[in-house]
């Protein structure tokens, strides 16, 4: 069975979206939008985004815009997401590790396409390492 993911953006991140989505054909995208890079506001994706991984339509998600950081804001409001803006691969794998994070936000205007591909390659194949790390996310959730 593909594995399913939610993704968003706003119209700076919308070539990286597609992008992204061609790269890693073997998921089942839930793409939420925006579907073109005429200018829309971030919130409104990065909480459609949320929306999704609180109802469990998706487990995980990933959200882009220009910075990665409004959008990352925006979904990091709904307690039922941990969104962690990664700028490299280490941060990609130690924020599933440590923070066990669900949702991946990235800077189109930040990091390029191929450094993009890694860090998502990085988040899906990286697994939470409970533990002590545990705990930590639970204190997360209050
Ligand atoms: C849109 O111009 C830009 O502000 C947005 O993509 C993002 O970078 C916000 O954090």
């Amino acid at each position: 069975m593909k594995r399913k993911l939610a993704i968003a953006c706003d119209h700076g991140g919308y070539s990286l979206k597609e992008a992204i989505k061609a790269r890693f054909g073997d998921v089942e995208w839930l793409d939420l939008g925006a579907d073109s890079a005429e200018s829309v506001d971030y919130p409104e994706y990065g909480r459609k985004l949320a929306e999704a991984i609180a109802s469990g339509e998706a487990e995980q998600g990933i959200v882009i815009c220009g910075t990665g950081i409004g959008i990352s804001i925006a979904a990091n409001r709904n307690k039922a997401v941990r969104a962690a803006l990664c700028t490299d691969v280490t941060m990609a794998r130690l924020t599933r590790a440590h923070n066990d994070a669900n949702v991946l936000a990235l800077g189109a205007r930040i990091i390029g396409e191929e450094v993009a591909f890694d860090i998502v390659e990085a988040f899906l194949n990286t697994e939470f390492e409970g533990g002590r790390h545990q705990r930590r996310v639970e204190k997360l959730k209050s």
